[in-house]
C-alpha cells in the first residue's frame, strides 16, 4: 500500500517524537512491504518565525493532499504574551478546521509494567481502560464573538460557547459506535446544571441512545466527572465530552497512564469518497519547551499516535497491533524515559525510539 503522510514536527519536543514515530513507520513500512511517501511542513511557533503565520497556506494545502497527517506539538515560550491570533496554539486549532477533524479519541490505558509510574494507588488505576471522545472542532475554543476590547476598570474579554444540533449529533453517534466495539457504557459528560451548550447537548445525546439500546448510557456532571476520574477511572469506559472540557479531562486521564508522555490521540474527520477517514495524529502533551533539546521526551505518545493512523487512516490493523506490540514489550523490559521513573538508568527519546523498532 502507499502511505502518502505529512508530518508537521512542530515546535519544542514535538520535533523529537516525531522523529521516533517517523522512524517507527518507516520500521513497519519495511516489514510489511508498504512505500512510505512523507512530506514534511511547518506549523505554529516555527512557522511563526519562518513565515509569518502559524498556519502557511503551503501547510495547508500539504494537509489537505496527504492520506493522513502526524503532528508533533506547537507552542513556544516566545509567543506567551501575544495575542491568540498570532500563537503558535492558532496552527493547530487551524490545522484542525481545515481537515474538519471532528472527533479527537484519546485512549486512556494504566499499563500493569507502568502502575508505579501513576502517583495514584495501584489498585485505584490497575485496570483502566477508557477512551476520551474530546468534541474538536466546535464550542469555546472557535465560537464568536471573540475578543478583549476597551480599557481600564472596563477593559473586557469575551469568548463565546456555541454548539448545534448536528455538531452534537455526529459526535456522539461517534462514541455510541465506538462503545459497541467496547464495554458498550458511555459517559456523556457536560455542565447540564449550568450552562444552555450543556442542557441541548444532553438532550440530543439522550435523545440518540433510542438507536443504540445495546449501549448503556449515562450522564455526568464535568465536575462530578474530575473526582471520578481519580476515584474510581475503571467505572468508564467511553468518555464523550465537548472540546474544552475534553481538553482538561484528558490532561487528568495522562494521571492514570503514567505520564502524559504516554497518551496518543487520533482526530478523525469525514469520511473520504475512500471511505477511509480523515485523520491527524497527534500526541496529547504539548512541546514542553523545559524539556526541549534535551532528547529526554517520552515518544510513546507520538508512537501510539502512529498505532492509531495505521489502523483508522489506512485499515492496517495488523501494522498498528504490531506497533503496540513492541510497545508494550519495551515498556515491559523497562526500557523507558524519566518521566515513567524507571527502575534502572532512563533511556532518551532515541534509545526508546530504538527499542520499539528493534521490537518490531
Ligand atoms: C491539546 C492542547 C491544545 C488544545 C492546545 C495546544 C491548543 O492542549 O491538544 O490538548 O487545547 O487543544
Ligand atoms: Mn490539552
Amino acid at each position: 500500500m502507499k502511505l502518502n503522510i505529512l508530518v508537521l514536527p512542530g515546535d519544542g519536543i514535538g520535533t523529537e517524537v516525531t522523529r521516533e514515530a517517523v522512524r517507527v513507520l518507516r520500521r513497519v513500512a519495511e516489514k510489511y512491504g508498504h512505500e512510505l511517501s512523507l512530506a514534511e511542513g511547518l506549523l505554529g511557533g516555527i512557522a511563526i518565525h519562518r513565515t509569518g503565520s502559524p498556519i502557511p497556506e503551503e501547510t495547508a494545502r500539504l494537509a489537505a493532499e496527504a492520506d493522513a497527517t502526524l503532528l508533533g506539538a506547537v507552542g513556544l515560550p516566545e509567543f506567551d504574551n501575544a495575542p491568540p491570533s498570532q500563537r503558535p496554539e492558532r496552527g493547530l486549532l487551524g490545522i484542525r478546521k481545515v481537515l474538519g477533524v471532528f472527533a479527537n479519541l484519546r485512549p486512556v490505558r494504566a499499563y500493569e509494567t507502568l502502575l508505579d509510574s501513576s502517583p495514584l494507588k495501584n489498585e485505584r488505576v490497575r485496570g483502566t481502560d477508557m477512551i476520551i471522545v474530546r468534541e474538536l472542532t466546535g464550542g469555546i475554543y472557535y465560537g464568536t464573538p471573540r475578543g478583549i476590547e476597551g480599557s481600564g476598570p472596563e477593559e473586557r474579554a469575551v469568548n463565546t460557547m456555541a454548539y448545534t444540533r448536528a455538531e452534537i449529533e455526529r459526535i456522539a453517534r461517534m462514541a455510541f459506535e465506538l462503545a459497541r466495539q467496547r464495554r458498550r457504557k458511555l459517559s456523556s459528560v457536560d455542565k447540564s446544571n449550568v450552562l444552555e451548550c450543556s442542557q441541548l447537548w444532553r438532550r440530543v445525546v439522550a435523545g440518540l441512545s433510542a438507536e443504540y439500546p445495546d449501549v448503556e448510557l449515562e450522564h455526568v456532571l464535568v465536575d462530578n466527572c474530575a473526582m471520578q476520574l481519580v476515584l474510581n477511572p475503571t467505572r468508564f469506559d467511553v468518555v464523550l465530552t465537548e472540546n474544552m472540557f475534553g481538553d482538561i479531562l484528558s490532561d487528568e486521564g495522562a494521571v492514570l497512564a503514567g505520564s502524559i508522555g504516554m497518551l496518543p490521540s487520533a482526530s478523525i474527520g469525514p469520511k473520504r469518497p475512500s471511505g477511509a477517514w480523515v485523520g491527524l495524529y497527534e500526541p496529547v502533551h504539548g512541546s514542553a519547551p523545559d524539556i526541549a533539546g534535551q532528547d529526554r521526551a517520552n515518544p510513546f505518545g507520538a508512537i501510539g499516535s502512529v498505532a492509531a493512523m495505521l489502523e483508522y487512516s489506512f485499515g492496517l490493523k495488523e501494522e498498528a497491533a504490531a506497533v503496540q506490540r513492541a510497545m508494550d514489550a519495551v515498556l515491559a523490559s523497562g526500557r523507558v524515559t524519566a518521566d515513567l521513573k524507571p527502575k534502572g538508568a532512563p533511556c532518551s527519546t532515541s534509545e526508546a525510539g530504538s527499542a520499539v523498532c528493534e521490537a518490531i
